[in-house]
């Protein structure tokens, strides 16, 4: 498992059958933070080719969790990954992939790394879940100190999943062979707008809570901070498909896959609402 600090791993590795054999990859072993009995946890990083040879050595499934905006970590895994003969690896990618309309860089570069997946030798699957509930959390600061939301196009609405539900999918994938060779666009069950979020919030904490355009302007001069520009042009064009609708379906691969709905986003709100106090 790589990314089993990261969002979606962590509750991978929560939900993983006890029978199943576990390695964790991460930076900096000393400070992961989950246990399970039998579980190794080794020192890893993309950018490192010897501790990825390393890392996936006697591994049959892999996940893999990377990001789009860093490059040769893909193509450096699954050099590792087919040289140690893993015979499957199941990647976290995202539903932008699908959009005709997505020409970013940071699309290109995801639908790119889907390539070298499908490509790399191992039996593969994909997982392309739209934007997680849990983005949400950028918010608690001004919530906290200003009982104020600042939203890019904060009407437009997002199918936004809960994370725990992209980590069921993956527990799936990993460990039912009749998942490779396919792709799973993931959804939650509605789709909301920052509005919408704001008011569930608001509702839930007892108070009342302001949505406010945050305006492409300020969210250019406020990613610049953090992103290269192409990274900052990418994340705008992003929001400027959500508000034209791009990412407002609703899939059903969640009750279909784990049987049971999707969480809505008060659940996921309802389970986080100390991080917004
Ligand atoms: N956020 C969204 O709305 C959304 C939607 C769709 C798809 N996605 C996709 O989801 C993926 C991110 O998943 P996530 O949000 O679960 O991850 P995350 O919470 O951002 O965590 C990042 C993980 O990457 C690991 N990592 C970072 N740098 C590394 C390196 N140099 N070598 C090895 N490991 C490294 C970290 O592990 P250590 O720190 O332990 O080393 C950590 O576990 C991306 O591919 C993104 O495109 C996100």
């Amino acid at each position: 498992m790589t990314g089993a600090s990261g969002t979606v791993g962590r509750e991978v590795v929560r939900r993983l059958p006890p029978e199943h054999a576990l390695r964790v990859m991460t930076r900096r072993p000393a400070a992961y933070g989950e246990t399970r009995p039998g579980m190794q946890v080794v020192g890893g990083d993309f950018t490192d080719e010897d501790s990825l040879a390393r890392a996936v050595r006697g591994v049959t499934t892999a996940f893999l969790v990377t990001s789009p905006l860093a490059a040769g970590w893909d193509e450096r895994f699954l050099r590792a990954a087919h040289h140690a003969h893993v015979e499957r690896v199941v990647k976290l990618s995202a539903a932008a992939v699908l959009d005709p309309g997505a020409d970013d860089a940071i699309t290109r570069r995801q639908r790119a790394c889907e390539d070298i997946v499908r490509t790399a030798g191992p039996a593969w699957t994909l997982l392309r879940p739209r934007a997680f509930m849990s983005n949400t959390l950028t918010w608690a600061h001004t919530i906290r100190t200003e009982r104020t939301v600042r939203a890019l196009h904060r009407s437009s609405p997002v199918a936004c999943v809960d994370p725990r539900d992209v980590a069921e999918i993956a527990v799936h994938a990993l460990t039912e062979p009749e998942h490779a060779g396919h792709a799973y666009e993931i959804t939650g069950p509605a789709a909301l707008t920052a509005i919408q979020q704001t008011a569930h919030l608001a509702h839930l904490l007892g108070h009342r809570l302001h949505c406010q355009e945050w305006g492409e302007n300020a969210a250019r001069t406020a990613w610049r901070r953090h992103h290269p520009e192409p990274v900052v042009d990418a994340l705008l064009h992003s929001a400027r498909r959500q508000q034209a609708g791009a990412k407002a379906h609703v899939r059903t691969t969640i009750p279909d896959t784990t049987g049971h709905p999707a969480r809505p986003y008060t659940t996921w709100a309802t389970d986080h609402l100390t991080a917004f106090t």
